[in-house]
């Protein structure tokens, strides 16, 4: 076992706050900023979001780390507000210096069940929410992650898009049993019923810096109203 296996096995909830500040110990840890892996990731997403003809207003990023995606999405939709959470408190104060020229963003240390809950009000035109649900999924019954689903599309806008990256079967680590592609299309259906689905794209990329070959899907998904529902 290596030592930061240790630390974080020493950390109890391996999906709580304190383990995600325990994963942020050293800057960058997966390496979000510099892998052509995660950039390119990243890249897709904006370019399919692009490619729908959203021009968001406000945009929600959920999981942000230390702000790698946030500052493209900052630069890709400048005229934007974006606001974009993580639960780890200590990956929002990197976030913070790593994004202090960008006006456009707004960071909070917050988990995203709590943000949902506690923001009724506040509506995106976007949300980006990438590699974050199987941990939260892995903490809620079905009955709550539906809940917690219907609550995060509500806070889509008429024709707003929720886009997402989520790795499948990532092998030989803590997210393998959350990563399985039966749990991933599980995830996909419940969203299916609550959005409308876009793009389930696959993507075989390498990775240097591990030295493996990851498997993962883009979803995209657009809010679009019931007549009954216009207005509200
Ligand atoms: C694997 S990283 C993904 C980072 C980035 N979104 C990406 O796609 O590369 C997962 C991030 O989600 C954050 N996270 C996990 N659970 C969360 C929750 N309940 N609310 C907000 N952020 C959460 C973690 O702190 C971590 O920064």
């Amino acid at each position: 076992m290596t030592a930061r296996e240790k630390r974080l096995g020493m950390c109890g909830d391996r999906r709580s706050k304190e383990h995600f500040d325990s994963e942020y110990e050293e800057p960058d840890p997966w390496p979000f900023f510099t892998s052509p892996y995660e950039q390119t990731k990243y890249r897709r997403q904006i370019e399919l979001v692009k490619e729908l003809g959203v021009k968001p207003a406000k945009v929600l990023e959920i999981g942000c780390a230390e702000g790698a995606h946030t500052k493209m999405l900052a630069e890709a939709f400048p005229d934007s507000v974006v606001v974009a959470i993580d639960v780890s408190s200590r990956a929002i104060e990197r976030a913070r210096q790593n994004l202090a020229p960008y006006a456009n963003v707004s960071l909070h240390g917050l988990d995203v069940m709590d943000f949902v809950g506690t923001t009724p009000d506040e509506e995106f035109d976007l949300i980006i929410w990438s590699e974050v649900i199987y941990y939260l999924a892995d903490r809620l019954t079905p009955r709550d992650l539906l809940q917690f689903l219907e609550r995060l599309a509500a806070k889509l806008r008429n024709d707003g898009v929720l886009c997402m990256a989520n790795i499948i079967n990532q092998p030989d680590a803590d997210e393998t049993p959350i990563t399985r592609k039966p749990l991933m299309d599980c995830y996909y259906s419940l969203i299916c019923c609550l959005l409308e689905p876009v793009h389930r794209l696959s993507y075989f990329d390498h990775k240097p810096e591990s030295g493996r070959t990851y498997l993962y899907e883009v979803w995209t998904f657009r809010r679009a109203f019931q007549d009954d529902e216009r207005g509200k």
